[in-house]
């Protein structure tokens, strides 16, 4: 028996990791939790069903393009099943007309050490994307004495847990801005909810995005669960959008961080950064000025990368700003074409979940 499954930061020599799939996806229906996600004037206003067949053969043939980088150097990978994502859900609180997808796995799968936790999604289209991956979980559990295979506690997702007509149809960018700095989101807190890709792990601390997806009520639950770990809140006032931290805030070894330029961390939340001696400097630009269509994301994701060990990163091809970035800061850069799954959820970091990577629980702000 050997032991599979042990992650605690987003750097450290990656051994193991779960890339997603695209078969199946779909655009969602609005739901109250979603309708406040998609951009007013994106052309997925209003449209949901089956992702186009043609766009979906190409979104897996990025994934295998990066199936393939990574495991020319040695990195085992495995990914999930997925099911017929345009069926109806239901459960005693809810209905649904389709789940979604199997990407990306970052915003549903959270590894902290020998243990891999199913999130508390907030979105009812993604209550039972953990499924796809339940097949790899009981793999690990039967090969791993070790592996602790937890489900966080389900969300009911009534109506209680959202604030209904929040923004209006003509809510302006800058009233979204107002809502963010005054860290009011579409969540309530009558429930713990939150998404993984919206927790950062750094060893004994855990650095959580207070967004759209994550609220206060999961960050009391985490400093619950895990006594040993500090949490910390972390809110990004610049962002009219914030879900996810990977595309705002991405460690790339300890002691440097890159930050979105337009998405500064709150007054004071740099402090421990700070007198740690960690380094933040603003990401380089991004080299697209429009994300691909049909996709939630921002151009952002340019920064959305995938360390590989503390000195070897993945950055998506087209990405050259990026690219000479971390060429500068004293990455080795591996840059895979992965721009055609970003509608699928995100780019490189997002498509990914942690199975393995080196090393244990450091304090890196004692
Ligand atoms: N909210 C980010 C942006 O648009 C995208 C983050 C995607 N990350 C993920 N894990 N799905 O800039």
């Amino acid at each position: 028996m050997a032991k599979i499954v042990n992650s605690w930061n987003d750097w450290d020599p990656l051994k193991r990791v779960i890339v997603g799939r695209c078969d199946n996806s779909v655009i969602p229906p609005e739901e109250p939790a979603t309708s406040e996600k998609v951009p007013v004037d994106s052309e997925m206003r209003g449209m949901w069903g089956l992702r186009p067949l043609a766009t979906v053969e190409r979104g897996n043939e990025c994934l295998e393009n990066l199936v393939k980088a990574v495991e020319d150097r040695g990195v085992v990978v495995d990914r999930p099943t997925p099911l017929q994502w345009n069926q109806a859900i239901g459960t005693p609180d809810f209905r649904n007309d389709s789940m979604m997808t199997c990407m990306p796995p970052r915003d549903i799968l959270l590894t902290i050490g020998n243990e891999i936790m199913a999130s508390a999604n907030s979105f009812r289209c993604r209550y039972f994307e953990y499924l796809a991956y339940w097949p790899l979980m009981k793999q690990y559990f039967d090969e791993d004495p070790e592996f602790l295979w937890t489900q966080a506690p389900r969300p009911r997702l009534t109506d209680a847990s959202y604030k209904h007509n929040y923004y209006d149809e003509k809510i302006t960018l800058e009233e979204r801005l107002v809502r963010t700095a005054n860290k009011d989101f579409v969540t309530t807190e009558v429930e713990p909810m939150w998404d993984a890709a919206d927790v950062m792990r750094m060893g004994k601390d855990l650095f959580i995005q207070h967004g759209l997806t994550t609220n206060r009520t999961a960050m009391e639950w985490f400093q619950r669960y895990y006594p040993e770990l500090r949490v910390h809140a972390m809110n990004f006032p610049g962002d009219p959008y914030p879900i996810h931290i990977d595309a705002t805030f991405v460690p790339l070894r300890p002691g440097l961080i890159i930050n979105n330029p337009n998405r500064h961390p709150a007054e004071g939340q740099l402090a421990i950064f700070e007198a740690n001696d960690w380094q933040v400097v603003d990401a380089a630009q991004p080299a697209h000025t429009e994300p691909p269509a049909l996709c939630y994301s921002s151009v952002w994701l340019s920064m959305n990368c995938l360390v590989l060990d503390p000195s070897t990163v993945i950055v998506e091809a087209s990405e050259v700003n990026q690219q000479e970035q971390m060429d500068k800061l004293g990455m080795n850069v591996i840059p895979v074409d992965l721009r055609d799954a970003y509608p699928f959820g995100g780019g490189l970091h997002c498509s990914t979940a942690d199975v393995y990577r080196e090393g244990g629980c450091e304090d890196y702000f004692p």
